[in-house]
C-alpha cells in the first residue's frame, strides 16, 4: 500500500537534456502549491549517495525555464547499481525525510528509480533525453530542442558543401537509437541516412548512389550520419578516395544536448513535471510519466522498461523516397 508523501526530492540522471530545468521548476512548483517540501538532489544518484541535498523553494527555480542543461546538475553512477549503493541510497532518503522522489532521466535512471521504489520510497519517472529512445512514450525531454538544433546546423553545412559541389557527412548524436537522424534526414532532404538499426554496413551501395546521383546533377550528397554508427571521418575518406568526390565529415557533437529549450520542450516539460507531483500526491509510485498517442498518462517502470521501439518503417521508407 503506497504511503502519504510529505517531502519530494528531484534529481536529474544521465545524459542532460534541454527541457529538464522546465521539468524540475513544475515539480517544485506543483509540489509547494500542493503544500509539499521540496529537496533538490545535485549530481543524479551520485549526489544522493553523497548526500548533496538542498531545500528548494518557487525562487530556487526563478529565470530557469529558459534554461539548457540541469541546474541540479547530472552525473552517472556506477554505485548506484549495486545493491549497496541502493541501500544507502534509500537511507539517505529517509534521513532527509524524503518520502517520494521525482527522477528525470532515461532508461538506465529508470533502473535506479525502481531500485528506490522497490526499498520503500515512492518514485515517479519523467523521461529525459534528447535520443527519444524512450519506448513508452512518444515525446522525451529535449529531443526537440535537439533535433532543432542539429537541423539548423546541418542547413549550414548544406549551403557549403553545395557551393563546392562536396559530399558532406555530419555525424549526430543517438548512441543506440536512429532518432536523431531519421528526423534530421527528412527536414534537412538528406540523401542518405545511416541508423544504427538500420545499416546493413554497405558501404559500396553508399558509394554508388553518390556517384548515381552526381551523374544526375546534384550538386551536393549529404549523408546524415547516426553517432551509433560513428567512424565518419574514415568514412569521408574512403568515399572520397571511390567516387572523387571531395568529402568533409562534420561532427555536431554536444552541441545538440544545449541551448535555450523550444517552447514544446518546455511545454510537455512542465506538464509531465505537474503530472509527477500529482502521482505522488495520490500515493502512487514506480510509475514512468509518458506522452503516448496524444495523451499523457502513466505506466509501471517495470512494463516501461519491458517495452520496445522501433524507427517506424514508414517514415523511413518516406525519408528514402523524397530525397529521390
Ligand atoms: P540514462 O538514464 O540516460 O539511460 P544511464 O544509462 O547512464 O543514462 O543511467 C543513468 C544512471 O542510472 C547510471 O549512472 C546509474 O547510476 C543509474 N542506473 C543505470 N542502470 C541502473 C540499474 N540497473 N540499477 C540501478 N541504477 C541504474
Ligand atoms: O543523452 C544521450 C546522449 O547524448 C547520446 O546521444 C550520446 O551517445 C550520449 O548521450 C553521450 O553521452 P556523454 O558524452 O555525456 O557520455
Amino acid at each position: 500500500m503506497a504511503k502519504e508523501v510529505k517531502t519530494i526530492g528531484v534529481l536529474t540522471s544521465g545524459g542532460d537534456a534541454p527541457g529538464m530545468n522546465a521539468a524540475i521548476r513544475a515539480v517544485v512548483r506543483t509540489a509547494i502549491n500542493k503544500g509539499l517540501k521540496v529537496k533538490g538532489i545535485m549530481r543524479g544518484y551520485a549526489g544522493l549517495l553523497q548526500e548533496e541535498i538542498v531545500d528548494m523553494d518557487g525562487l530556487s527555480v526563478a529565470d530557469t525555464i529558459n534554461r539548457g542543461g540541469t541546474i541540479l546538475y547530472t552525473a552517472r553512477c556506477q554505485e548506484f547499481t549495486t545493491a549497496e549503493g541502493q541501500q544507502k541510497g534509500a537511507e539517505i532518503c529517509r534521513k532527509h525525510g524524503i518520502d517520494g522522489i521525482v527522477v528525470i532521466g532515461g532508461d538506465g535512471s529508470f533502473k535506479g528509480a525502481g531500485k528506490l521504489s522497490a526499498l520503500g520510497i515512492n518514485t515517479i519517472g519523467l523521461p529525459g533525453t534528447i535520443d527519444l529512445d524512450i519506448a513508452c512514450t512518444d515525446y522525451t525531454i529535449g529531443f526537440d530542442t535537439a533535433v532543432n538544433t542539429a537541423m539548423e546546423a546541418i542547413d549550414r553545412v548544406r549551403d557549403t558543401s553545395t557551393s563546392h559541389e562536396r559530399c558532406s557527412i555530419i555525424e549526430v548524436m543517438g548512441r543506440n537509437a536512429g532518432y536523431i537522424a531519421l528526423w534530421c534526414g527528412i527536414a534537412n532532404g538528406a540523401e542518405d541516412i545511416l541508423l544504427p538499426e538500420k545499416y546493413d554496413g554497405d558501404e559500396q551501395k553508399l558509394i554508388n548512389r553518390i556517384i548515381e546521383n552526381r551523374k544526375r546533377g546534384k550538386r551536393h550528397h549529404i549523408i546524415i550520419n547516426a553517432e551509433g554508427i560513428g567512424h565518419s571521418a574514415s568514412m569521408a575518406k574512403r568515399i572520397e578516395a571511390a567516387t572523387g568526390i571531395e568529402t568533409r565529415a562534420t561532427i555536431l557533437g554536444h552541441m545538440q544536448r544545449g541551448g535555450t529549450p523550444t517552447c514544446k520542450d518546455r511545454m510537455y516539460a512542465s506538464i509531465m513535471g505537474a503530472k509527477a507531483v500529482e502521482l505522488l500526491v495520490a500515493g502512487k509510485s514506480n510509475r514512468v510519466v509518458a506522452y503516448k498517442g496524444g495523451e499523457y498518462v502513466d505506466f509501471d517502470i517495470q512494463e516501461a522498461l519491458s517495452m520496445t521501439k522501433q524507427i517506424p518503417e514508414d517514415q523511413y521508407e518516406i525519408s528514402r523516397i523524397l530525397v529521390r
